[in-house]
């Protein structure tokens, strides 16, 4: 089965066919991160616009690199929820468009289950066992998922205030690091001292999350480093600061904030102990300090999972796999013809 995917739920477009989930015959990415970039952050007005720009070359190109015409895809798969409104509207009405042209099952897939899914994708890779829990880490969300089987989601942690990747791009900022803040902070952080500045772990109950509280500390610890006055604004500290301190903050901050996913992803483990495997995914699964963290915490006792580094980031490899688990389930197709998309909503 050939599924021809298509995602633009926040500043990249792209376009994937995959074969039987697993297989990929092209993977078309265009970001947008060297115009935010200018910015600081995503325009979601300007988002959009790029999106249609590039929507069509990127799937045109998608299907040329496979080598496929239209008549060789089995399925249309478009990510529906959750993103921004005016970029999942041009990757969707694109997909609907397409569905109906060509008279394809279209199939509108959750983007959370796309990341989760990315960790499916390799030939002959090995494959994550089940029932598992995945700890979803990207600029909109911080989750643990406990999955059954496929298809199968129960959230059983979340983030009562920012993500972690939302995190790192504010912080990013503070230390005057370009958007997106992760793979800048990631890189300076390699220079620094990690045990430099002490940051504190927020209490909160259960397996949910807060970042809130960590993006204040590290602020407040500039500062007091600096021996500035906390009315500073944050946009001055970056200029006032070494580049060994910049460096230490760095390194301080990140191993902060992976600690605390990781502890309560322990936590999760000691509730389901029967679980056999940790898939970890979205955006900030590309941190090789993450992936060490993981492996020293949970290597020996189960199988740790990531996806490949192309598709940990936003991609429509990973939506082709997720849309070929839904069909293998039994999900039905969804309408074309029916808008169906939502700025927020939950996986499952
Ligand atoms: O999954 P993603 O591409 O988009 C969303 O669905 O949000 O995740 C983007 C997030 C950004 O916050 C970015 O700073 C973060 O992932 N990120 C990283 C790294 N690469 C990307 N965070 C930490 N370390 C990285 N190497
Ligand atoms: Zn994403």
């Amino acid at each position: 089965m050939k599924i021809l995917a298509i995602e633009s739920s926040c500043d990249e477009t792209a376009a994937a066919v995959v074969e039987n989930g697993t297989r990929i015959l092209s993977n078309v990415v265009v970001s947008q991160i060297d115009i935010f970039a200018e910015y600081g952050g995503v325009i979601p007005e300007v988002a959009a616009r790029s999106h249609l720009e590039v929507i069509l070359p990127v799937v045109h190109k998608a299907l040329e690199d496979a080598g496929l015409t239209k008549y060789d895809i089995d399925v249309i798969a478009v990510t529906h929820t959750p993103g921004l409104l005016g970029s999942l509207l041009i990757g969707t009405l694109t997909a609907r468009m397409l569905a109906i042209l060509w008279k394809k099952p279209f199939f509108a897939v959750h983007h959370l289950k796309s990341h989760i899914y990315a960790n499916w994708i390799g030939n002959g890779a090995e494959r994550p066992e089940f029932p598992l829990l995945a700890l979803v880490v990207s600029g909109g969300h911080t989750q643990i998922i406990y999955m059954q089987g496929h298809n199968q989601f129960e959230i059983i942690g979340t983030t009562r205030d920012d993500a972690v990747g939302e995190c790192f791009d504010k912080i990013a900022k503070i230390l005057g690091l370009p958007y997106p803040g992760g793979p800048a902070i990631d890189k300076l952080a390699e220079v620094g001292n990690a045990e430099k500045y002490s940051l504190p772990h927020p209490k909160v109950a259960g397996l949910d999350f807060s970042f809130s509280g960590l993006k204040t500390a590290v602020l407040r610890a500039i500062q007091a480093e600096l021996e500035v006055p906390i009315t500073t604004p944050s946009y001055e500290l970056a200029g006032m600061l070494s580049e060994q301190q910049r460096a230490d903050f760095a390194a301080s901050f990140r191993a902060t904030a992976y600690e605390i996913l990781l502890e309560k992803l322990k936590t999760a483990l000691d509730e389901y102990p029967e679980v056999k495997s940790i898939v970890i995914a979205g955006g900030v699964s590309a941190s090789t300090k993450l992936r060490e963290m993981a492996m020293m915490e949970f290597g020996e006792q189960l199988k740790v999972f990531f996806p490949e580094r192309k598709f940990s980031g936003d991609n429509a490899a990973m939506v082709g796999a997720a849309a070929y688990y839904e069909i293998q389930e039994g999900v039905r197709e969804t309408d074309p013809y029916v808008l169906n998309i939502a700025p927020r909503s939950k996986i499952g």
